[in-house]
């Protein structure tokens, strides 16, 4: 049997954590290497993709992969593309700002199932509502989730971090102090007013959206909702950065 690491390669100590939760899981770990176009709305997002497959191999070697598989387009779709929709979850949020993302998402990591039959396969938090989506594709595939794994100073690692200037990058920390601020608030409300304020007060961040969401279905916590994330994304210097912080818990 076999645990599926999926990535788009560029890859950091995010994924080689992932990859070391697989090893728990199964000594025979696959890590796929594959850049999908069809999850980029943005061509010059696709293309400025980093590509460094020497490097990929080595990071994920050392972290326990037993494999990694670096597939090309016409090995994962062969013939015409079959889409899957990711459903009503897949047009909120990160969806409603990148139209047909999840979709893509689904469709591969669909494809990558269909390829590997792996028993598991595990993803980052970081990417939260990827990772809700995926969970509720059918599939006979187990899905484990990995904590998020930051810098010093709270960033979450990303393969786009590296975009960023060094002021940017000394900015960009303001979206974990906002989560960290706002985890221990009393209430929503609270919580929702530190958040925006602290974002505020970075002129460099451009918001896109921040909001307290129920985890199961992304809809608008309120005081009751038991499972509550912040979720937020937005812009530094044209650098889309994204983050999530489970309330009342801290990272
Ligand atoms: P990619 O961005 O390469 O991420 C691969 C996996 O690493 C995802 O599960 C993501 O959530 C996780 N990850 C990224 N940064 C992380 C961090 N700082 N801490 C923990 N985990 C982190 O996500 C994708 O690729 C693609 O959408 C994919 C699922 C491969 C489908 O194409």
């Amino acid at each position: 049997m076999t645990v599926l690491v999926p990535t788009m390669g560029a890859l950091h100590k995010g994924h080689q954590a992932l990859i070391r939760r697989a090893r728990t899981l199964d000594k025979n770990v696959v890590v796929s290497i594959f850049v999908n176009p069809l999850q980029f709305e943005n061509k010059v997002d696709l293309e400025k993709y980093p590509r460094n497959a020497q490097r990929d191999i080595e990071l994920a070697t050392l972290a326990g992969a037993t494999e990694v598989w670096l597939p090309d387009y016409e090995e994962i779709f062969p013939d015409e593309i079959k889409k899957i929709s990711a459903g009503p979850l897949g047009l909120v949020f990160e969806g409603h700002s990148r139209p047909d993302h999840f979709d893509g998402v689904v469709t591969v990591v669909n494809r990558l199932f269909e390829i590997v039959k792996p028993k598991a396969a595990v993803f980052g938090e970081k990417d939260f509502q990827q990772l809700t989506i995926i969970k509720s594709m059918k599939s006979q595939v187990e899905i484990v989730s990995s904590p998020t794994v930051r810098e010093f100073d709270g960033l979450a690692l990303s393969s786009r971090n590296v975009r960023l200037s060094a002021k940017g990058r000394i900015s960009a920390n303001i979206i974990h102090r906002a989560l960290v601020a706002a985890h221990l608030a009393p209430s929503v409300e609270v919580a929702q007013e530190v958040i925006s304020s602290t974002l505020a007060s970075e002129s460099s961040f451009t918001l896109d959206y921040a909001a307290i969401i129920n985890e199961e279905n992304f809809e608008i916590a309120n005081n009751e909702t038991p499972n509550r994330r912040a979720i937020i994304a937005g812009w530094i210097e044209g650098v889309r950065l994204i983050d999530n912080m489970k309330m009342g818990q801290g990272r």
